[in-house]
């Protein structure tokens, strides 16, 4: 099933929000119906928002054809949605390039979809090899967030390289960081594993440098949403610190994630605009500070497994 397609005239989702109590497809018909999705999360995770923003640029062309001032502003509207994972704004700004005509806009965002669901395959078969490569036959892993076909189209980057090392027999157990606030891991990530048949725990996401240290994780494998020039991964919040326990304990932190997240043209995590998403996702009873991603330096970083090649940022450090 796929997260998000383009089906009769309309984007469909899978309902994040929803999940893991209800599959929930939702269809939006507008820039406006999709700018909300994206805020809300019901679509989220940097492939998917990639497709998302391609899409949405397709809704645009079909209302506004012939006005290339409110082309444009649509244009922004879905670029600028979410700021911080690369992927939104580079689709919708490679379908934005097919504009005035929707049916060249639909092809192209469409082509954006078929290659998420390429890389997908290419990144899973790369980092199983490349874990068993590090950890043995036999790996112990643990992932935060949600990085499964959720996130992307279909299988995912991080989540699919779990699935490739199962199908394998090659999988010990995972540990899905639960990622507070929105509960990624707990939610989406718990009900991804469950669908695919894969045992796992969740775990608090302050409990994975401990585990980490007490020897029940053999390497720690997330996703990015913006990868520097220089090798800086910006993931969701709570990454840095698996990354930290990760290298205290001597383990090996693996970055998976496709190309089109790959960004030269930032040149350091400084230069990514973090998105604070406010202190109602945190807690009722306080002023909270909630950025949604954090900078994970690149002299940290084991690998960074993509759909074309294997980069080690910290080899270099
Ligand atoms: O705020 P979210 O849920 O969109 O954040 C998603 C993540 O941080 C994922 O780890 C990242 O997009 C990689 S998903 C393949």
């Amino acid at each position: 099933m796929r997260t998000i397609d383009w089906v009769d005239g309309a984007i469909e989702i899978i309902d994040q929000t929803a999940l893991p109590g209800e599959l929930r497809i939702l269809r939006l018909h507008t820039v406006g119906e999709l700018v909300a999705a994206i805020q809300s999360l019901a679509v989220r995770g940097a492939p998917a928002l990639g497709v998302a923003g391609a899409f949405g640029v397709a809704l645009a062309a079909k209302v506004h054809a012939d006005d290339p001032a409110a082309l444009e502003i649509a244009v922004e509207r879905v670029s600028g949605a979410r700021p911080t994972a690369v992927n939104l704004a580079r689709g919708a700004r490679r379908a934005a390039r097919r504009l005035p005509s929707f049916d060249a806009v639909l092809a192209e965002a469409c082509a954006v979809r078929d290659e998420e669901i390429a890389a997908s395959s290419a990144m899973a078969a790369r980092g199983a090899d490349l874990l068993v490569e590090l950890c043995g036959a036999r790996p112990r892993l643990l992932t935060h967030c949600n990085t499964g076909g959720l996130a992307a189209v279909t299988l995912g980057t991080a989540l699919g390289v779990v699935h490739e090392l199962h199908q394998r027999g090659h999988l010990a157990g995972v540990v899905a960081s639960e990622t507070r606030p929105l509960l990624q891991g707990a939610r989406l990530t718990s009900w991804e594993l469950s669908q695919w048949g894969i045992e796992h725990r969740v775990a608090v996401d302050s409990a994975g440098p401990f585990l980490m240290a007490r020897g029940e994780v053999d390497a720690v494998i997330v996703g990015a949403d913006r990868i520097c020039a220089n090798g800086d991964v910006i993931n969701k919040v709570g990454t840095y610190a698996h990354a930290l326990g990760a290298r205290r304990a001597g383990l090996p932190f693996v970055v998976v994630a496709p190309e089109s997240t790959v960004d030269p043209d930032t040149a350091t995590g400084l230069d990514v605009p973090i998105e604070d998403r406010g202190s109602a996702e945190v807690t009722p009873w306080a002023e909270a500070v909630n950025p949604a991603f954090d900078v994970t330096p690149y002299d940290l970083v084991t690998a960074i497994v993509t759909d074309q090649r294997v980069i080690r940022p910290s080899a270099t450090a």
